[in-house]
């Protein structure tokens, strides 16, 4: 009996959200684009990350930033043209990396062409596509559901005398999974990007793939407070994780299964642990990698983090592979969440945790929040329930890869401001050796060679104190991480050849926020 020489790839690799509209411009129009990503590949090599997940590159009226697709098979000219799109899969290649792109199944924009037909007539024929009720007798909306981002999921089609559903933006329709057709469609979307290379898809807003409307109103959140937003307001147990949905997950992981080797299915949901755990398939035959948030939403204490990891491993399937995301294009940066002074501690517990980490472009740098004034809002979020910081132009700001004028990032007016400080350039940072992306690249390197930061057992999840500490362990080698999430010096549990700190310290008492790697 031979086992399985090898892992999938992703059991090992790194995976590294793109922004594309602030990774790098190539024309002047101040919005990044294919491409610039090209041109930036050598970052991404030298960094040591093993894939790039690029958020939404197609036609898109970019009323919600590109989540809003007209056209699912082609690139939008902000991007570049499919011809680009090639060049680049190709490089992507060339430099050993991975690609994935984000799919977004749930909802199209209004002005895709299976919508402008739908909304035609009853009878159209893509009519059932998209998810329409008649209004109830006093006109009002079929239900309660507040939307993501405000305002009804509901608007109103005068012209046919229905309402349609959105769960976004009334500019992104949900599509309606119920309907077979509509799924075919889709799985055909999936093939025309497999069958042009691409390694797997980041699947966008899954939880809310088959909202149920027959189930009726959603009931009140007895524990809503204001700055959660108004979709928080209700329970949306009608709208979100429906049982379906995970039909639907098998149908597109057997189209991921049509290819040799198999591509690899990112999940995107919000949920809880045990709802999370359901998106693997009852018989792993679901999301290979259901993103798993917790570093996001986490109280960054010893104890609670503890805690937290032990929670997420003991809840795994048995052979569930676990993932975490330390931030996304949706949330505030982790260097904002925790302090600048924390990220490096943050950015050790990701990539020595067991399991695919996912980090977010510029975190490698250190990037904060940037503040945006009104007149800069970009962010439909914001714009709808402004000056509550539910907007997401803060975490979406341009990577400034020199200093200066540009940042290195565009020739012209960059579409959000950039971080003007010079200690968060790429350049500054390549020359110092003790930079955040200095840092990143030895954690990456040790990564690498190290099979017991990838593939190794993780035991003794614990907290002494402040200090969180766990042990890695793979055919005999073991290294032991102690992270001091204390205001005070603590002693360093564990003793061994320190191979990296995030302070440049290797022996003695871990200052506060300090965190090493040990050979045991
Ligand atoms: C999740 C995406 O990450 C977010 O940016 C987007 O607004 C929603 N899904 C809707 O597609």
């Amino acid at each position: 009996m031979t086992h399985q020489a090898t892992q999938p790839w992703w059991k090992e690799g790194v995976i590294y959200q793109i922004y594309p509209r602030s990774f790098m411009d190539s024309t002047g129009d101040g919005i990044g684009d294919l491409e610039g990503i090209r041109q930036r590949l050598p970052h991404l090599v030298d960094l040591g990350v093993d894939a790039i997940w690029i958020s939404p590159i197609f036609p898109s009226p970019m009323k919600d930033a590109g989540y809003d697709v007209a056209d699912y098979c082609d690139i939008d000219p902000l991007f570049g043209s499919l011809e680009d799109f090639e060049r680049l899969s190709a490089a992507v290649k060339d430099a050993g990396l991975k690609l994935l792109l984000d799919f977004v199944p749930s909802h199209s924009s209004d002005q895709h062409p299976w919508f402008l037909e739908a909304r035609q007539s009853r009878d159209a024929d893509k009519r059932d596509w998209y998810i329409w009720r008649d209004p109830l007798p006093d006109g009002s909306p079929p239900t309660n559901w507040i939307s993501e981002f405000a305002g009804s999921t509901w608007t109103f089609h005068p012209e046919t005398g229905q309402y349609y559903l959105h769960v976004f933006l009334p500019e992104q329709p949900a599509l309606n999974w119920r309907n077979p057709e509509l799924r075919a469609a889709m799985y055909d979307v999936m093939r025309f990007w497999f069958d042009r290379g691409v390694d797997g898809f980041r699947v966008d807003a899954l939880e809310n793939l088959m909202p149920n409307p027959d189930l009726g109103d959603n009931p009140p959140n007895p524990d809503w407070v204001e700055s959660m937003g108004p979709a928080r307001s209700h329970l949306p147990v009608n709208i979100k994780h429906q049982p379906e949905i995970l039909a639907a997950g098998r149908d597109m992981r057997s189209v991921a299964n049509e290819y040799d080797p198999e591509r690899l299915l990112v999940g995107e949901i919000y949920g809880t642990t045990e709802q999370l755990m359901k998106y693997y398939g009852e018989n792993h035959d679901a999301f290979q990698l259901p993103f798993n948030f917790l570093l996001i939403e986490a109280v960054w204490q010893a104890e609670p983090l503890a805690g937290m990891i032990r929670a997420y491993e003991a809840a795994l399937p048995e052979g569930a592979w676990p993932n975490w995301v330390l931030g996304n294009h949706d949330r505030p940066r982790i260097a904002s969440r925790i302090g600048a002074g924390r990220a490096r501690l943050a950015a050790m517990l990701l990539l020595t945790l067991r399991g695919t980490p996912t980090m977010y472009q510029g975190d490698e740098l250190g990037m904060e929040n940037v503040p945006i004034p009104p007149e800069a809002v970009q962010d439909p979020w914001e714009r709808n329930v402004p000056g509550q910081g539910l907007g997401r132009d803060p975490v979406r700001t341009p990577i400034a890869w020199e200093t200066g004028p540009g940042a290195g990032f565009t020739t012209g007016t960059p579409w959000l401001p950039i971080d003007p400080r010079p200690e968060v350039a790429v350049e500054t940072q390549q020359a110092d050796p003790h930079s955040m992306l200095a840092f990143h690249k030895a954690l990456l390197a040790l990564r690498k060679r190290e099979k017991a930061l990838t593939l190794g057992d993780l035991t003794g999840v614990d907290a002494t104190g402040e200090v969180l500490h766990y042990r890695r362990t793979h055919q005999g080698r073991t290294l032991a991480v102690a992270l001091n999430l204390g205001e005070t010096a603590a002693p360093c549990p564990g003793t061994g050849d320190c191979l990296i700190s995030t302070h440049g310290t290797t022996t003695g008492d871990l200052a506060p926020g300090e965190g090493r790697v040990l050979a045991q």
